[in-house]
C-alpha cells in the first residue's frame, strides 16, 4: 500500500488548487492509497532562520524552531510519495509552501557534522494551478523541484497542472478532472520510474 501526502500550499483553503485535488484524492484512494491531505495556509511554519544548527544533529530532524514543520516532517518521513500541491504564485510556488520547502533543510545533512538523509528515496509530485498557459507558468517551479529531488537523491515522479481561466469552473470540467484522475493512478503504479 502506497502512503501518500499532500501538501497543499493555497492560501485559499477551498480554492482552484484545493479542488484539483479531490479527483485526485478520491482516485488515489479508489486504487488503495493512504491518502494524508495537509493544509499548509492554517499552519504555524516560521521561515527557515540559516542557522545550520539542523546539520549538527544526526538521525534527527532537529530544527531550533518548535512549530507546525515538526508534524509535517513525520508525515513526510512515515510518506512514499509526497504531493507538492500549489497554485503558481510568481513562477514558484506559495509562501507557505516556500517556508515549509527550505525548512526541510535537517531532512539532509549536507553541510555540517551530522550526515545523511532522513528521507531519500522518497517520491515527489507536483498539482499545480495557474493562470498562464502550461509549461509558461509551471517550468521554473518543477525545475526546481527537480533539482531539488536530484540533490536530496528522491525520486521526482512529474507534474500535473491545469489552467485557472475561469476559478472553479476550470477546474471541474471533465478534462481536469480526469486529468487528475490518471495523473493518480500513473503515480499508482508499481516500480515506476521518475523522469
Ligand atoms: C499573488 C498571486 C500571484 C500569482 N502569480 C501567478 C504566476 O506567476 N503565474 C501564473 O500562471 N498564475 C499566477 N497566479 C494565478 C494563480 O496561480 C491561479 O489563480 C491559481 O489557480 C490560484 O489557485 P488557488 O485558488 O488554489 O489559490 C497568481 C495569483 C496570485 C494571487
Amino acid at each position: 500500500m502506497m502512503r501518500v501526502l499532500i501538501l497543499m500550499g493555497s492560501p485559499r483553503l477551498h480554492g482552484n488548487t484545493a479542488e484539483l485535488c479531490r479527483p485526485f484524492i478520491e482516485e488515489l484512494e479508489a486504487g488503495g492509497a493512504e491518502v494524508r491531505y495537509v493544509t499548509l495556509a492554517d499552519k504555524d511554519i516560521a521561515p527557515c532562520r540559516g542557522c545550520y544548527a539542523c546539520q549538527q544533529v544526526g538521525g534527527e530532524y532537529g530544527c531550533v524552531q518548535k512549530d507546525d514543520m515538526y508534524a509535517v516532517v513525520e508525515d513526510i518521513l512515515r510518506s512514499d510519495l509526497i504531493v507538492l500541491a500549489t497554485p503558481i504564485y510568481e513562477w514558484y510556488c506559495t509562501a507557505q509552501m516556500k517556508n515549509m520547502l527550505d525548512r526541510h533543510y535537517g531532512l539532509n545533512k549536507f553541510y555540517g557534522s551530522a550526515e545523511g538523509s532522513l528521507w531519500a528515496g522518497k517520491k515527489v509530485a507536483i498539482i499545480a494551478t495557474h493562470g498562464y498557459p502550461g509549461a509558461y507558468a509551471t517550468d521554473p517551479f518543477e525545475e526546481g523541484i527537480r533539482r531539488l529531488c536530484r540533490h536530496s537523491r528522491l525520486e521526482y515522479a512529474g507534474l500535473y497542472s491545469v489552467r485557472d481561466t475561469d476559478n472553479l469552473a476550470s477546474f471541474r470540467t471533465a478534462e481536469a478532472v480526469e486529468g487528475a484522475r490518471a495523473f493518480a493512478r500513473k503515480l499508482l503504479e508499481p516500480g515506476r520510474q521518475g523522469h
